[in-house]
């Protein structure tokens, strides 16, 4: 008894007993987890690109080529990652219909696990965005006045202040972001869908995206919640601007006339 309370307290004991506790979670570790784990990963994935490749061939060959190279209906797919998926078909505008300016948001037509399948198999064409985690768009340790700034000087040059959506030329418009998925609104900027540029991390962090969508969560979430008390549209400067003119501007008049009509009965009086 005494001889092991005399080792315990060695100078070496606490590493020997450390190196034990390593040497044994190490062990457990590689006996059960990894291989099996990945094995499993490995062979779910290339189930979902196989299911994706049928679901491919009905659903988007015709326009995007049998192998995703594109034809004159469709751009080709290699290399647009599974983000542009899962934003394209997530949203109804994949498969396309009618033609026009612009492919419009539509009812979605397939499920989110054909979506991941089609997304995978895309994916699986050439390397691209991957669809984001949910870590990466939820409002968690997000700054949303941060965000307004970064919205006003990268999107609301299309989208407007907040976020209502405006015209373009030739037809086309940037859509109100009211209601999108905050997923999708975290692909669009990864991929830059028709007309709107892609802002890879490089011009716009992580973090940034986070805030964006913060941004437009505070502005287009709770509708009883307006700061500023009248919220006369969301539509920024020119509604603000005119109801400025015209109340603001007919009150001054009024109380000039108000007031010149008062001083002229008291100089006749
Ligand atoms: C009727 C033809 C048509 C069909 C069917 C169709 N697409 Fe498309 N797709 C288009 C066109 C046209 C565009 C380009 C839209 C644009 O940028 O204006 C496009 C764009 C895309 C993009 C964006 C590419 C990029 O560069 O970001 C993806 C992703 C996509 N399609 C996936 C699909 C998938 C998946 C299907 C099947 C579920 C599908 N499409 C079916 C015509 C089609
Ligand atoms: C040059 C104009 C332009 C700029 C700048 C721009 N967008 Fe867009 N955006 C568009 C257009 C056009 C579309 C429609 C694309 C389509 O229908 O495929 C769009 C679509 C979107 C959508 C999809 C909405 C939906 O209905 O599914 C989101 C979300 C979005 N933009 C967010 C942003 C954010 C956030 C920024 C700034 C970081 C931004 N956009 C900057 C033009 C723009």
């Amino acid at each position: 008894m005494k001889k092991l309370s005399a080792r315990r307290r060695h100078p070496l004991a606490a590493l020997v007993v450390l190196l034990l506790a390593l040497a044994c979670t190490g062990g457990l570790y590689a006996v059960f987890a990894p291989a099996d784990k990945a094995q499993a990963d490995d062979t779910a994935q290339s189930l979902a690109i196989e299911e994706g490749k049928k679901l491919y061939a009905v659903g988007c060959a015709s326009c995007h080529g049998t192998g995703g190279q594109g034809s004159s209906d469709g751009p080709s797919l290699v290399g647009v990652g599974a983000a542009a998926v899962d934003f394209q078909v997530g949203t109804g505008r994949m498969p396309a219909q009618q033609p026009g300016a612009q492919v419009p948001r539509k009812k979605v037509i397939y499920s989110q696990a054909e979506i991941d399948q089609l997304a995978a198999y895309v994916a699986s064409l050439g390397a691209g965005p991957a669809v984001p985690a949910g870590d990466k768009y939820s409002p968690e340790g997000a700054d949303s006045a941060r965000g307004g700034e970064l919205f006003r000087n990268n999107c609301a040059q299309c989208h407007n202040f907040t976020g209502k959506g405006g015209a373009l030329t030739r037809g086309k418009y940037a859509p109100g972001l009211e209601g999108v998925d905050p997923k999708h609104i975290y692909e669009a900027m990864q991929t830059g869908p028709q007309n709107m540029p892609a802002f890879p991390d490089t011009t716009l962090s992580e973090q940034n995206k986070k805030d964006i969508i913060a941004y437009l969560d505070a502005v287009n979430g709770d509708k009883t919640v307006n700061p500023g008390g009248l919220s006369l549209g969301g539509l920024g400067p020119v509604s603000e601007g005119l109801f400025g003119w015209i109340f603001g501007l007919g009150t001054c008049i009024a109380v000039a006339v108000w007031v010149a009509a008062r001083t002229a009965k008291a100089r006749k009086s």
